[in-house]
């Protein structure tokens, strides 16, 4: 068993922490990764406190945290309150600066986790009190922006090191299995946040047709871009963008945002109506280049297990394998 710095403060199994994905990380997922031994968080997204509420129920007494957008929390900060009375595990901001939000986390007494996607804001949340920061590269699905995993979780680490040893690290963005787990160990981190993998299974809600296209799909075949966001008339600041199974949305529009927003009313109706109906063809289906090593829909328990066993064939055997060519 991997025991790291992780596991010991937030007393889990497994260096395993599961994505806030916003509509698809409810309460049952949340639990089930839980209960599985890592750390479930529940996918509060845009604020929508009623849902959010409702998830926490649906945990029941597992312990589990929220997460948050955080320029959207920053236009409705009152939506921070009623989530810290739900008694979270953890509070997850990530797209934004969550500065105005830390003294009211930590009057909770709870832990705040901080994503990030650049150095310089990695150091901004550990400085402003982050316990743990994930270090998200673009690979993930979702929003994000365009370092990539493998050479932002180590820079993260080396001035966390050097400057906030105290802060805890967490890998995220194609992580999908044992492999992603013990490279991300590897590259400094004390554990993983995982998002796409956990997306396709039987506890998340995401409809089978999305799902079907993720298990489908190859990493060659997400793109990262706004146009859903523009569908959505949501006003995510320009660094981020969205990674998602290119389809025929946008394919036509990606490269011709003026031409969405001259229809975007019609384009934007056709849109929502593809998302509520779960359909990859209309709606874009959120995952990352984890799609290409997403073959199935199973427990999320059977992820962390399988995960978590070939990590630790991989690392109990390395010395073995790495051999140099003339070996
Ligand atoms: C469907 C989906 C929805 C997501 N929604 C959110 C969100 O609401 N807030 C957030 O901070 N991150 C969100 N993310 C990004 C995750 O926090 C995480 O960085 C990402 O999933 C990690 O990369 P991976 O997908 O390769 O595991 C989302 C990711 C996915 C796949």
């Amino acid at each position: 068993m991997f025991q790291t710095r992780l596991t010991d403060a937030f007393d889990l199994d497994h260096p395993i922490v599961s994505a806030p994905m916003a509509f698809a990380a409810g309460g049952k997922l949340a639990s089930a990764v839980t209960q599985a031994g890592g750390l479930g968080l529940i996918g509060g997204g845009y604020g929508d406190t009623e849902w959010i509420e409702e998830q926490f129920r649906q945990a029941g007494n597992a312990k589990v945290g929220a997460g948050l957008i955080t320029w959207k929390l920053a236009e409705q900060p009152q939506v921070l309150d009623k989530v810290l009375a739900c008694n979270p595990a953890a509070m997850f901001l990530s797209f934004g600066d969550p500065s105005p939000f830390v003294d009211a986390i930590a009057e909770a007494g709870v832990p705040l986790i901080c994503q990030v996607q650049t150095l310089r804001d990695a150091q901004h949340a550990a400085r402003a009190g982050a316990k743990v920061i994930v270090a998200q590269g673009a690979e993930a699905g979702g929003h994000g922006e365009r370092r990539a995993t493998f050479t932002l979780v180590p820079e993260v680490a080396d001035w966390l090191r050097a400057h906030a040893p105290d802060t805890l690290l967490l890998a995220a963005g194609g992580v999908a299995d044992g492999r992603g787990l013990a490279a991300a160990l590897m590259l400094g981190a004390d554990g993983v946040l995982v998002g796409s993998r956990f997306w396709a299974t039987e506890e998340a809600h995401v409809s089978d047709a999305m799902s079907d296209a993720a298990i489908a799909a190859t990493g060659d075949q997400t793109i990262r871009s706004s146009v859903m966001d523009k569908a959505r008339f949501l006003n995510w600041p320009t660094r981020y963008t969205a990674r998602v199974l290119r389809n025929a949305f946008t394919e036509r529009w990606h490269n011709d945002l003026d031409g969405l927003m001259a229809q975007a009313e019609a384009q934007s109706a056709q849109w929502i109506d593809g998302w509520n109906a779960g359909d990859p063809e209309r709606a874009n289906t959120f995952v990352g280049e984890a799609a290409g090593l997403i073959h199935d829909r199973p427990t999320a328990h059977e992820i962390i297990k399988n995960m978590v066993a070939d990590a630790e064939t991989l690392a109990g055997s390395a010395a073995s394998w790495i051999k140099s060519p003339r070996d």
